[in-house]
């Protein structure tokens, strides 16, 4: 019997030409059929506060609902100043409460970073990976994916070269089993 296992997309741009997003739903389209990708917008979210934790807005319920509904969590993120971009953290901080019980709390997860410059996000991908240790989610280790001059990767169509297709497919692949093996039977 196959599985498919969903897959919940957080990308760190609110950019509407995003190459992150763009990357997200090429991979959207391309991710096998055991594999579905559900792009979260995280737009909308209000800033985090700790005032509203017993009571949250609609939109913070809407959003750890969204998630819940999905087996695992891809991040796909650009890179500001060296870090996260604070709309990614907000969105993170948000999914981590309340205190022990957030909803990303043992969920497999895996980074994707993407910059149009040389180094390809490797600041944030790493910044988020030691926040996604604190909210206890097994991070696929390898392989890991720094997309350097992003903006050469994807033609006007929004389709990845092939070396990079390729690329992902097998990153895919990899994710897969990481989700299977960190998933309660
Ligand atoms: C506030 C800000 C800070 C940035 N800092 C970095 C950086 O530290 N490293 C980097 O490689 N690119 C940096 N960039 C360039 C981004 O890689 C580029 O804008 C990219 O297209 C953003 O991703 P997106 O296309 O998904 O929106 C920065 C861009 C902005 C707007």
């Amino acid at each position: 019997m196959s599985t498919t296992r969903n897959v919940a997309v957080i990308v760190g741009s609110l950019r509407k030409e995003s190459f992150n997003l763009k990357v997200a739903k090429a991979m959207a389209a391309f991710a096998p059929a055991s594999l579905k990708l559900n792009i979260i917008d995280i737009a909308d979210l209000p800033h985090f506060s700790q005032d509203w934790e017993a009571n949250p807005p609609q939109s913070v319920v809407d959003f750890r609902n969204k998630i819940g509904e999905n087996d695992a969590v891809l991040f796909v993120t650009p890179e500001y100043n060296r870090s996260i971009p604070g709309v990614l953290k907000n969105a993170v901080d948000i999914a981590s409460r309340p205190y022990a019980q957030g909803i990303l709390m043992g969920m497999p997860g895996a980074v994707i970073s993407a910059s149009i410059g040389a180094t390809g996000g490797f600041g944030a991908n790493h910044h988020l990976r030691q926040v996604l240790v604190n909210v206890n989610m097994p991070i696929l280790p390898q392989p890991e994916v720094y997309l350097g001059q992003v903006d050469k990767l994807l033609n006007d169509k929004g389709e990845l070269d092939e070396r990079t297709q390729k690329f992902l497919e097998k990153f895919l692949a990899s994710f897969e089993q990481w989700i299977t093996r960190n998933t309660k039977a």
